[in-house]
């Protein structure tokens, strides 16, 4: 790693989209074929790596069509800002489309690929898009993504593909040319599209006039992204299901019956949000909403696909009736989501899933118990109240971390294989990925995927005078990553899950220090709150009350250790301190006492405002009263922005938070 940083400092090439170009490397299988790239460090504009333009130090283009390439995409490309040219059509790729792409594309050719999955909400997001070929793939469902935000869309591709719904979230695009052969779109062809250059064949269109638009139909005009969900705003939507418009053959009554349903459920929506939202104190609201939209943190709330298509393939999936593309836009980040929203839930009855089928590998115990050398103790890599954590090497050379869990933790086999089932659906990339799992002769394991650097509490906690402390910005980073994983399961799982059990220990850190949120979906095995850890809400401790609020609690707690690098509960320090909520709740709005709390590992190094922000945060996470903690998709809010700011000012960073000296903005750091 220092290597790349230093080879980079001479560079041509932008760092950030170097990396990022290392990144994509690695995650394509380091392919031959990407002729002069490298896994680290390079320099992909002076050494003119295949397939690259650049403009000055920032990357412009990829295109790296037809190269065989396999692998994945990676979940990084959204720091290619400069990008307008993605093309990586007649690849392998076949996997899920990652929402992270260049957010400022102009051209985007993910053509030939064997994609499968849905399409992710983020392309909603490029508003600079003009040409998007997706065709030739395997893309499911409806098209969720709100196209008419696409201002300058004018070519878009989507023949031969299985899309189902209709048309209408197409019809307000400046279209000049669509093909959307060989989907099975239904309903009608809107007329705003019957000027423009399209291809329609081998889809089920109704041939009929086209009746008068369904109730919830995209408005002609652009919405307004930056609206609270307090209003009428969110009410034509929030029905959700609303299946009608694209049935053929609806008669008048029935149009005005799902209006009337629509407008009944919309206001019962409306009144929780605002019963919830009178809850909190003003002064709360004020200092997370005053904030403008972000679409960094609202493309992790559409990473919603995973749970709705990925098991596409079953017949029942195949017949089930096209549904009009109403889902409420999931951007709502205003939605709340705590008690109060679990009672008004029969609005929208989640679907229980029983006889799921399970997304990951089955192993048999004897080849994990060769690949752990029998459970050897110099394997254990952890130990927690479900159970102990082994490093395993498989045949092929590939590393996983598998966890033993506990008999007693479990009451029978079948629970065992419906919580695998449930953790399999999970798919972020700051959760901890399951990929297998074993439950043969009373055996029950789970197998992960296995990240090098550990835990952050390891990080934190029990390093040694040579390793090297984590940095502010690292920090930052990791609690965001950390935030993205809890909204993504409080937020956009239906049911939410609730983790149960967040603490440092369960956040695992990669290479590049991206941290992975392990024991998701395990909350059904932990049985007694650890009382003396330190992460436990007071309503936890107290009354054993784990809701989504109580993981909120916890994070705010994982987010002090990160600002003091001091344990929850440490039974070595003067009593007053041993607590560190208690002890350090009361100092978060003081700079001064600020300053002395802060990590002495950073040696200094550390913007004062972002600090300050960063307390802000946590203050409002560790709140006792469980309903005034902010939702995680607010705290998501609130560190994107932090980061945001400190982007702005990144010169004054260097490479990993060593302040240069002459800097304009020397002034944001302590002397
Ligand atoms: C879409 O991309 C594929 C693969 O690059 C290409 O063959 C096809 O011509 C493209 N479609 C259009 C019309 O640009």
């Amino acid at each position: 790693m220092l290597i790349g940083i230093f080879s980079s400092v001479n560079a041509a090439t932008d760092p950030t989209d170097a990396s990022t170009l290392n990144t994509l490397y690695t995650s394509l299988n380091s392919a031959q074929q990407l002729t002069r790239w490298t896994a680290s460090g390079g320099d992909p504009c002076g050494e003119s790596w295949r397939g690259i333009t650049c403009s000055g130090s920032r990357v412009t283009e990829i295109a790296i069509p037809g190269l065989g390439l396999n692998g994945n995409m990676g979940f990084t490309l959204d720091k290619l800002t400069s990008v307008t040219t993605f093309d990586i059509s007649n690849n392998n790729l076949g996997n899920q489309i990652p929402y992270q792409l260049p957010p400022n594309v102009q051209r985007l050719n993910l053509a030939n690929n064997g994609f499968s999955g849905g399409l992710p909400y983020s392309i909603s997001l490029m508003t600079s898009l003009r040409y998007l070929n997706l065709s030739h793939n395997q893309i499911q469902g409806q098209v969720t993504v709100q196209f008419n935000t696409l201002t300058s869309l004018s070519t878009l591709y989507l023949q031969n593909n299985q899309f189902t719904g209709t048309l209408d979230v197409l019809a307000n695009l400046p279209l000049q040319n669509l093909n959307i052969e060989n989907n099975r779109f239904t309903g009608w062809i809107p007329n705003q599209l019957r000027g423009i250059n399209l291809q329609s064949n081998g889809n089920s269109f109704n041939s009929g006039p086209a009746p008068p638009p369904p109730p919830g139909t995209p408005p002609a005009t652009r919405p307004n992204r930056n609206h609270r969900s307090g209003g009428n705003n969110g009410s034509s939507n929030s029905g959700g299901t609303g299946d009608g418009g694209s049935k053929s053959g609806i008669g008048g009554g029935a149009i005005a019956g799902i209006v009337i349903s629509v407008l009944v459920v919309g206001a019962i929506v409306a009144f929780f949000i605002i019963k919830r939202r009178s809850r909190k104190s003003p002064a709360d609201i004020e200092k997370l909403d005053n904030q403008p939209f972000a679409p960094l943190a609202t493309q992790e709330v559409q990473e919603i696909k995973p749970l709705q298509t990925s098991f596409a393939t079953s017949a029942k999936t195949f017949e089930a009736p096209p549904m009009l593309n109403l889902r409420p836009p999931p951007m709502d980040r205003h939605k709340s989501f705590d008690e109060d929203d679990v009672s008004a839930k029969p609005i929208v009855p989640p679907k229980k899933v029983n006889t799921a089928p399970i997304n990951a590998k089955s192993f048999s115990v004897a080849d994990l118990q060769i690949a752990t050398d029998s459970f050897n103790v110099e394997n254990l890599i952890g130990e927690g109240s479900i159970g102990r954590v082994y490093r395993a090497q498989l045949d092929d050379g590939k590393v996983l971390a598998v966890k033993k869990v506990n008999s007693s933790a479990l009451s029978n086999s079948e629970d065992f294989l419906d919580i695998v089932s449930e953790i399999s659906r999970l798919n972020h990339p700051n959760v901890t990925e399951l990929v297998g799992y074993c439950s043969e002769h009373g055996q029950h394991l789970l197998v992960y995927e296995f990240h090098k650097n550990g835990s952050l509490h390891e990080f934190l906690h029990l390093s040694d005078e040579f390793s090297k402390p984590l940095t502010w910005n690292s920090r930052v980073k990791i609690a965001l990553g950390t935030a993205r994983a809890l909204e993504y399961l409080h937020e956009v799982c239906s049911p939410s899950v609730i983790h149960k059990n967040f603490k440092s220990a369960n956040i695992l850190l990669d290479v590049e220090l991206n941290p992975h949120l392990s024991d998701c979906g395990l909350a059904s095995l932990v049985h007694e709150p650890d009382q003396a850890s330190g992460y436990s809400a007071p309503e936890v401790t107290m009354a054993g009350q784990y809701t989504i609020n109580s993981d909120v609690y916890s994070f705010g707690v994982v987010m002090l250790e990160l600002l003091t690098g001091r344990k929850p509960f440490d039974d070595s320090r003067p009593r007053n301190e041993q607590s560190l909520v208690r002890w350090a709740t009361p100092q978060l709005h003081d700079i001064d006492a600020l300053s002395k709390m802060v990590d002495p590992a950073l040696n200094g190094l550390y913007p004062v405002k972002s600090l300050s922000r960063f307390a802000d945060v946590i203050a409002l996470c560790v709140q006792p009263e469980p309903e005034f903690r902010p939702p995680m998709s607010e705290v998501v809010q609130a560190l994107v922005r932090l980061v945001q700011r400190a982007n702005m000012s990144k010169r004054t960073f260097g490479s990993e938070g060593t302040p240069r000296a002459n800097s304009g903005d020397a002034d944001d750091y302590t002397p």
